[in-house]
């Protein structure tokens, strides 16, 4: 299939205020998208406007922790009585975690779980009938860290793959619909200055800058991927070579990678940070 144009279309970008969301909601602004940005913090989603609003003016800011119950049907609905409908939804909220199972509270699972899986699940619900209606997309934003349990990373892994579960069910769900539904595993990208993961006490700790490092992605390349994998309809979008590779031998050859993974441990670690 070809690109479809996405002028003249709606998205709701969740987590947009910064980092790859506001990426993708500029990407997506540059094809003639409205967009709705979200995040919870008002003054970096007015920096974020900002930035679309060099390109057009159809954008608007909700302020709202999309984990929360009601959130989601507060944002699409915002979107929909704005734009009059909603042609796009991409689930980016997201946050990581460091620390093994055995050392970690049970409270950073449930704050992951909140971030990763209930703040995709809020909005979408929601935007279904009104994606019906637009025969729209979902995209749901995952991790290389979704294709198969890492060390140190257990909360973040298991969230990403259960977005591969719901994305999976909504394709076959809306299937008829005509619903295009998309899973984007990035790599290692860049980072805006002090994101956060959560430690193994539930605290939050600043990852360190990744400029210049090798193998990490520009935000601007993974929305451009995400732009894509909305023009083309496709469903599964691995980012990096390695990435490619890894999704490959884990579903091939499962053994082998652990082996490989046991063997570089260490960089496992030095790579949490
Ligand atoms: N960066 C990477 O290397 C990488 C790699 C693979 C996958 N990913 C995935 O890509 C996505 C974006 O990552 P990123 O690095 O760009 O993250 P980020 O820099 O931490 O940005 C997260 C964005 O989401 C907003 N946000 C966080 N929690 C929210 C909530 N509960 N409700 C509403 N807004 C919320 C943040 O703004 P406020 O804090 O102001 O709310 C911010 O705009 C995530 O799903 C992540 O797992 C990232």
């Amino acid at each position: 299939m070809g690109r479809v144009s996405l002028s003249g279309k709606v998205a709701v970008i969740t987590g947009s205020s910064r980092g790859i969301g506001k990426a993708i909601a500029i990407d997506l602004a540059k094809q003639g998208v409205s967009i709705v940005l979200n995040g919870r913090n008002q003054e970096r989603l007015n920096e974020a406007k900002l930035a679309v609003e060099k390109i057009h003016t159809k954008v608007i800011t909700v302020c709202c922790d999309i984990s929360e119950k009601g959130a989601g049907k507060n944002l699409i609905k915002t979107a929909v009585d704005h734009f009059g409908k909603l042609d796009i939804l991409v689930n980016n909220v997201g946050v990581s975690n460091r620390g093994n199972v055995g050392e970690v509270d049970p409270e950073v699972f449930e704050k992951v779980f909140a971030s990763n899986l209930f703040s995709a699940v809020n909005p979408t619900i929601t935007a279904i009938p009104e994606l019906r209606k637009t025969k729209g997309s979902i995209v749901f934003i995952s991790s290389l860290a979704g294709i198969r349990g890492i060390p140190g990373m257990s909360a973040y892994c298991s969230s990403k793959m259960a977005l591969r579960a719901v994305a999976e069910s909504i394709r076959l769900e809306e299937k008829a619909n005509n619903i295009h539904v998309g899973l984007v595993f990035v790599g290692i990208t860049q980072i805006e200055h002090n994101k956060e993961a959560i430690s193994a006490d539930g605290s939050m700790q600043i990852l360190e800058k990744r400029d210049g490092k090798k193998g990490v992605q520009s935000m601007e390349y993974v929305a451009g991927v995400v732009t894509k994998n909305i023009q083309k309809r496709k469903f599964i979008y691995t980012l990096t070579g390695i990435g490619k590779l890894n999704s490959f031998m884990q579903a091939r050859f499962p053994m082998l990678v652990e082996k490989i993974i046991l063997k570089n441990l260490h960089k496992f670690e030095e790579r949490r940070q």
